[in-house]
């Protein structure tokens, strides 16, 4: 039995998490979920968003399931995520982007990873007014942080069989900062002679990624171009509802979708289930329980395949928990 961290999160997570934690139990993770509340609510009865004791629990359990938690926008409030990343330096963000048959999209060739930078650039947050006219913020790029989260990426590309590896930047302006993340980039390729290295410009890029995204196999970018390309990508294979993610650091990992809290759908039971439930499947991998996890994967795929019962944001008429109970019927 293994000890998991679970932030249900706010909106619609605790509905996603309700579903997750169930088809995890009937599928027979063997699972013990340390349940801590973060976000809008707890701030006001704690006086923090995400409270020490949230922290502490994932140093603890190294392993933690996230659902979204909101960040209200306004002045004074840090975002939970940005802060949990910064707190537990879980520097690297990845993001799989895989077509699922049964959702259609305009590709059905999809099959990118997004190796993100999760600690810096212009998220470090250094911004000031300078005057009622002009602000200015700050990207920091290391080379410290570019060489490990660079690392990452050809690992993860060696582990899992990928072949290649894009570093993604915009070194024709941002001449220093963005120069410095590719000179990392480059002399860690020079260690992995099997795996081919790219460069490319983030604004061809995108270009390339709505045109011929079958060309691209991993990518790495710097924080700010990762979050945009993320959703992009995620845009590709048919939506937030079914992009999962990982924020990795040394000592512990969060598993969580891409997606946020959601708020015009709280409460409605149409929420898709899905993107947590893939990165709950990976956090299955992550824990040795991969038994279990390629279990998950097949009920969840073959409902999608199927297509009878499904949530309205693939196109279905079906709610979160009808959705839920077609893939504990298809575990069996
Ligand atoms: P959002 O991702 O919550 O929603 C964007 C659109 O996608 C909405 O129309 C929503 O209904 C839809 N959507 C998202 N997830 C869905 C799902 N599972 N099933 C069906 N439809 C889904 O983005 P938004 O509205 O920009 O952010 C809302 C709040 O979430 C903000 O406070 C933001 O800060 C927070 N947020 C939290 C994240 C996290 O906890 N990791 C990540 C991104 C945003």
């Amino acid at each position: 039995m293994q000890t998991v961290t679970l932030i249900p999160g706010d909106g619609i997570g605790p509905e996603i998490t309700e579903a997750v934690v169930k088809i995890l139990k009937e599928a027979g993770a063997e699972i013990e979920w340390d349940i801590q509340e973060a976000g809008a609510d707890v701030s006001e009865k704690e006086g923090s968003p995400l409270p020490q004791r949230v922290i502490e629990s994932i140093k603890r359990n190294k392993t933690a399931l996230k659902a979204p938690v909101t960040t209200p926008i306004g002045k004074g409030f840090r975002s939970v995520n940005v802060a949990l990343r910064k707190e537990l330096d879980l520097y690297a963000n990845l993001r799989p982007c895989k077509n699922i048959e049964g959702i259609k999209t305009r590709f059905d060739n999809v099959d990118i990873v997004i190796v993100r930078e999760n600690t810096e650039d212009l998220y470090a947050g250094i911004e000031r007014k300078i005057d009622e006219n002009t602000a200015e913020s700050i990207k920091i790029i290391t080379r410290h942080a570019s060489k490990r989260i660079a690392k990452f990426a050809f690992d993860y590309a060696v582990k899992n069989n990928r072949k290649m590896v894009t570093a993604v930047s915009k070194a024709n302006i941002c001449k220093l900062s963005d120069g410095l993340f590719l000179e990392c980039t480059k002399e860690i390729a020079k260690n992995y002679p099997d795996i081919e290295y790219r460069e490319i410009l983030v604004d061809n890029l995108c270009m390339q990624l709505v045109q011929n995204p079958e060309k691209f196999d991993v990518l790495v970018l710097p924080n700010l171009y990762g979050d945009i390309v993320s959703d992009l990508c995620a845009g590709l294979i048919g939506g937030l509802g079914v992009a999962q993610g990982a924020n990795i650091g040394i000592d512990a990992a969060v598993f969580e979708p891409v997606h946020g809290s959601a708020p015009d759908i709280k409460g409605q039971n149409k929420a898709n289930p899905t993107a947590l439930l893939l990165s709950a499947i990976e956090m299955l991998k992550h824990i040795n329980q991969q038994d279990i996890a390629l279990k998950i994967e097949k009920a969840l795929y073959k409902t999608i395949k199927d297509g009878n019962i499904l949530t309205p944001d693939l196109g279905g008429i079906s709610s979160t928990k009808e959705f839920t109970t077609e893939i504990i019927k298809n575990l069996k």
